[in-house]
């Protein structure tokens, strides 16, 4: 069996980006790109719950590393619009159970080699949000979700807008690092309207 030579992959990579001026990300050019994804394609193999799917680069991907996430406003648009038509918006209210999504916002498992065929994943959120304000241990990558629904309002309009930012982040910034849990299967539909009220809701804990 072949293991994933994480010195090779780092070889690879620091060879296959132009530098650019100190601090400022480089862009990468379509045929280093392609010699990365070949390196990860001969290295990786799929194994449980982790799949070779992951390797490939879709459309979306690809513009944003050519373009080191900034890709021209036209181009991002389109984008945005593809990602959009994407999301599939369950019927009926959006709204959840937020005592249950506690859990799925801490949870950082799923996708991983080392997970059970199967198990239900997590949203791994707190990596990267403050959510409730009894967790006092998160990521600072995403902006602060606490009092989320209190600033922002929690009628229809923001219901749809925070089902659709889980399920393909993509779809309202094209090159955004949160990952698309909808999108990706990743998420189910109750679990992301579970979160939708976790940070809507009045009575969850996020807006007290
Ligand atoms: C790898 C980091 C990462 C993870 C994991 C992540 N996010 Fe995010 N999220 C971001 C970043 C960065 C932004 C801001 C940029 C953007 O909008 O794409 C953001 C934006 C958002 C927004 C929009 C905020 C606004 O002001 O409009 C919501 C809502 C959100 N995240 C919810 C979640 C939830 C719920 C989870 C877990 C299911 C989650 N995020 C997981 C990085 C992440």
């Amino acid at each position: 069996m072949r293991r994933l030579l994480l010195a090779s992959v780092a070889a690879s990579l620091a060879a296959c980006t132009t530098p650019g001026a100190v601090g400022e990300r480089p862009k990468a050019s379509a045929s280093e790109l392609d010699k990365v994804t070949a390196v990860l394609k001969r290295d990786f193999h799929e194994r449980g719950q982790a799949k070779m799917n992951r390797v490939e680069l879709d459309e979306v991907q690809r513009l944003c590393n050519l373009n080191a996430d900034n890709p021209p406003a036209e181009a991002a648009k389109r984008i945005e619009e593809a990602q959009l038509k994407t999301i599939k918006f369950p019927s009926g209210s959006l709204m959840g159970d937020w005592q249950r999504a506690e859990k799925v916002a801490q949870n950082g498992r799923g996708s991983m080699w080392s997970d059970k065929p199967g198990a239900p994943a997590g949203g791994s959120c707190y990596n990267c949000h403050q959510i409730s304000p009894k967790e006092t241990s998160f990521g600072t990558i995403g902006p602060s979700l606490l009092g989320f629904g209190k600033q922002r309002g929690n009628g229809p309009e923001m219901q749809k807008y925070v089902y659709g930012k889980i399920y393909n982040s993509k779809a309202y910034n094209a090159c955004s690092t949160m990952p698309r849990l909808g999108y990706a299967g990743t998420l189910s539909e109750e679990q992301i309207k579970d979160l939708v009220a976790l940070l809507l809701d009045p009575a969850s804990p996020v807006n007290k």
